[in-house]
């Protein structure tokens, strides 16, 4: 029923709204089953729109109490999506009332209920689950808010902006920064605050403020000290400053995605908040340091600066994902973030660009906005603003920013007017550029090179294959960083940029007495697949030489697949040149520990499942596990008296502590454990699990002795300890689900189910256990198809509950034209069932329709 109504939306279809929103007043009365909103917006004909006459407000799955225009009952025509009256071409006055039940909201879209607290999630289109209201992100109002409730149960009352006056049981917010309704949010529960302050850069004291659950007022510290250190560089990099007087976050327990940038009140999953060194490990504080930049970011980027329509998502999310790596590189180390955003990016982005589910940086329709919350729209959006960087460079960005920025405050924006300013900036036509906007897929970069009478030249060749619905696509602009190398190591060329705008298209290096190395894509300068015939002799070289540190990383990671490959497809032991390439950078002490680990870490199962599928080879889920689990032994058996002394020299002296010196330290350390655990017979993990003051160590140990053999007691051991804190114990779910053995990953993951604590409605929970299945890659795709019947079971069971979780999860699915007829058989068969589930939702409709294709 629901999916024969679903429409697409076009980007082509764009109009303006018909009306300005001059003001918007709302009052909300809580209460769990019966809440009141009374609305009154101040409408006038929008002078550069359609003409006025018919007043259409979003709404969705409210009881509407009563509608006035001019305070005359309206003549309102209510249908599932919304409402239509008449009404004047003139300004007017619009006075409603609905009712809803948060209590009821299992949707967690819109105003739901959270352990008895209540809050919102609006972004993109929850505001109308609220009250009747053009709910689209080019409408924007300043807001003022009133919210009534039993202060008994809900003390604290939060929403945008600054608290004006407030009494016992109401309070009233005053949000002077137009804004589109998405950004709106209200939250009112028992909440303690941990409060601090920040002076901005032209003297505002900004109270600043996080807001959790009695109980977690001590694992705040980390956030605050983070949201200040984004302030601060807010300031200093982009020259942007807070613009009210408090910033509020809170922490929510069921939270369908990460985090939220509601005007002057974020609202966080409370797992990118809290910590402490007994519950969090490195990789939280890393991921808490980073979405609270991100959300703060938006402040700018988003906010106040906004997006005409859901198309321009980019527009925002892009460039904030863009400002957060810049943010966390600039807090810890480049070199090693940017390894890391390229292996999120190559494990997310990349694989949704191989499959069905491929589309352009900028969308031209959908059926559900929230499923094109992407890694492409994010991570790709992110490249692409890197790639205008380098292009454009260091200066040519912040004069295109300076210019954004002042052109465009407070406006709702596209992504023709975001090239614009670099265009007016620097000069430059961006015509072709904005091919990486709008054309969807991963170029295909190859190289060839020839060497003679001293004179280098590289031959490039790029093509992107055929994605759902671009059969055909123009050359891009690639901007190639290149170094070029002597054989001794010495470096002949520094990094230059090379713009490739062909086809096809040669460069030419005269003057080299040598026949040097290069250096390709240093720093990962554009998001495509680069290939090139080389020798594992050259890529050691690489290895050992490459001043570049990306590349030096990137050419151990080539090494690493092609020796993985081999094993894969002729049982080849891995060859010499890699493991004395790894053990020359393993003993490296002038490399930071953090990089040797990413150095040491092998490509995963489903990294290479895709790598062999690009090389025309079937993947073979078991034999892909049993080739790394060979890898890893071979690589501990090698190493075992280097990795022994890096564990006990590593060994951290004082008390635990989350700064990144240490944090790449424990890096090392973990991953030289993972490595010993497979020769030691698990002595060192069963000691440090038993000794350990911090989650880094305890979980690391954990996941060592499950791997071993199962790890019951110590999984035992580890629930007693932690079986009152949900964020712990969805690592404990998510960890025995993660290395399970192939074989027993379904019937891991099924007995979890069933475990008292699985609290299936809360998305962190489902994805610990159900995301954690599909992680598990022999697992999930083991013999039989297990693993497809128990995600195709709990997707159903959870997709009217909630939508949105269930249908972001359906891309476990999204690579099933990989694989063997068998396992494509099976996972088709099980994406069939999902559509034939009767009242699925829009979201998983949508998602599941563009997965089989
Ligand atoms: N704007 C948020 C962020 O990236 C994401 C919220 C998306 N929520 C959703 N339901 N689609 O910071
Ligand atoms: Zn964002």
């Amino acid at each position: 029923m629901k999916e024969a109504a679903a429409r697409a939306v076009h980007l082509k279809d764009y109009a303006p709204y018909p009306y300005l929103l001059d003001d918007v007043s709302l009052q909300v009365r809580l209460d769990p089953k019966a809440t009141r909103v009374v609305s009154q917006i101040r409408f006038s004909p929008n002078p550069d729109g359609p003409a006025a006459g018919t007043l259409r407000l979003d709404g969705e799955g409210l009881r509407l109490i009563r509608a006035t225009i001019d305070g005359a009952p309206a003549d309102v025509t209510v249908d599932d999506h919304g409402l239509t009256c008449p009404a004047p071409a003139t300004a007017f006055d619009w006075e409603c009332e609905v009712e809803i039940a948060p209590a009821d909201n299992t949707a967690l879209e819109g105003l739901y209920m959270s352990n008895g607290m209540y809050c919102t999630q609006c972004e993109a289109e929850g505001f109308r689950k609220i009250t009747y209201y053009p709910d689209r992100p080019d409408v924007m109002a300043p807001f003022s808010v009133r919210i009534e409730a039993d202060p008994a149960t809900c003390p604290v009352l939060l929403s945008n902006g600054n608290p004006t006056v407030a009494g016992d049981g109401w309070a009233e917010w005053q949000d002077p920064w137009p804004k589109p309704a998405y950004l709106f949010a209200l939250v009112a529960g028992d909440l303690v605050r941990h409060a601090d302050s920040f002076r901005t850069l032209s003297g505002r004291e900004v109270d600043l403020g996080i807001w959790v659950r009695p109980g977690d007022e001590g694992k705040c510290a980390y956030a605050m000290d983070a949201l200040k250190r984004s302030m601060a560089w807010d300031e200093a990099e982009y020259g942007r400053e807070y613009d009210l007087n408090t910033f509020n976050i809170v922490a929510v327990d069921d939270f369908n995605m990460g985090a939220m940038e509601n005007k002057g009140l974020n609202i966080f999953n409370s797992k990118y908040v809290l910590a402490s060194p007994e519950t969090a490990t490195d990789r939280d504080y890393e991921m808490i340091e980073g979405i609270i930049a991100h959300e703060y970011f938006h402040n700018w980027t988003g906010n106040r600066i906004t997006c005409r329509d859901w198309f321009q998502l980019c527009l925002k999310e892009g460039l904030t994902v863009f400002r957060d790596q810049q943010f966390s590189g600039d807090q810890r180390s480049h070199a090693v973030k940017r390894i890391d955003d390229v292996l999120t990016l190559r494990a997310r982005q990349f694989r949704e660009d191989n499959g069905p589910l491929s589309h352009p940086v900028r969308p031209e329709s959908y059926i559900e906005i929230n499923n094109f919350y992407t890694a492409t729209v994010y991570e790709k959006g992110a490249e692409v603003i890197g790639m205008l960087r380098r292009l454009v460079g260091e200066e040519g960005y912040r004069a295109a920013l300076d210019l954004y920025f002042d052109r465009h405050d407070g406006q709702a924006c596209t992504i023709e007017d975001w090239l614009r300013v670099f265009e007016d900036a620097t000069g430059r036509d961006l015509t072709q550029f904005k091919r990486w906007y709008t054309q969807s897929g991963t170029p295909r970069l190859s190289v060839r090179e020839d060497y003679t009478d001293n004179v280098y030249r590289l031959h490039f060749r790029q093509e992107t294959p055929p994605t759902p619905g671009q059969p055909e696509k123009g050359p891009q602009v690639i901007p190639v960083a290149l170094g070029l190398l002597a054989p001794d190591g010495s470096e002949t060329m520094p990094t230059r940029v090379l713009e490739i705008t062909e086809t096809e298209q040669s460069f030419t290096f005269p003057g080299q007495e040598t026949r040097p190395i290069p250096s390709l894509l240093r720093g990962f300068s554009a998001p495509v697949i680069l290939t090139r015939q080389s020798t594992a002799e050259e890529r050691a070289f690489l290895l050992a030489h490459d001043t570049d540190p990306f590349n030096k990383w990137e050419a151990g990671r080539t090494l690493a697949k092609d020796v993985l490959s081999r094993m894969v497809t002729d049982d080849a032991a891995p060859g010499p040149d890699y493991l004395s390439a790894l053990r020359r950078v393993t003993q490296d002490d002038t490399l930071d520990p953090a990089f040797r680990a990413l150095a040491l870490a092998l490509p995963s199962d489903d990294d290479m499942a895709q790598t062999l599928t690009d090389s025309g080879v079937t993947p073979d889920p078991l034999a892909i596990w049993t080739a790394r689990e060979k890898l890893s032994l071979r690589i501990a058996e090698e190493l075992s008296a280097v990795l022994g002394d890096l564990y006990d020299a590593l060994e951290r002296p004082g008390p635990y502590s989350p700064d990144p010196k240490a944090a790449n330290a424990r890096a090392l350390r973990q991953t030289a454990l993972g490595l010993l655990s497979r020769i030691d017979g698990g002595t060192r993990a069963q000691k440090q699990f038993a000794a350990a003051d911090n989650m880094t160590d305890e979980l690391g140990a954990l996941a060592c002795l499950i791997r071993a053999d199962g790890g019951d007691e110590a999984t035992a051991t580890f629930y007693r300890r932690w079986a009152d804190d949900r964020l712990v114990l969805d690592k404990w779910f998510a960890l025995q689900v993660g290395y399970a053995a192939p074989a027993d990953a379904a019937d891991v993951a099924a007995r979890l189910t069933q475990h008292p604590a699985f609290d299936w409605k809360n998305p962190n929970r489902f994805r610990s256990v159900i995301g954690g299945l599909g992680g598990n890659h022999a697992g999930f795709h083991a013999a039989g198809g297990a693993g497809y019947e128990l995600v195709a079971d709990w997707l159903i069971r959870l997709d009217p509950v909630n939508p949105q979780t269930a249908a972001r999860m359906t891309t476990l699915f999204e690579t099933w034209h990989r694989y063997d007829a068998d396992r494509r058989d099976m996972m088709r068969a099980a994406l069939e069932r999902i559509r034939a589930t009767r009242g699925l939702s829009r979201d998983s409709a949508e998602m599941v329709g563009r997965i089989l294709g």
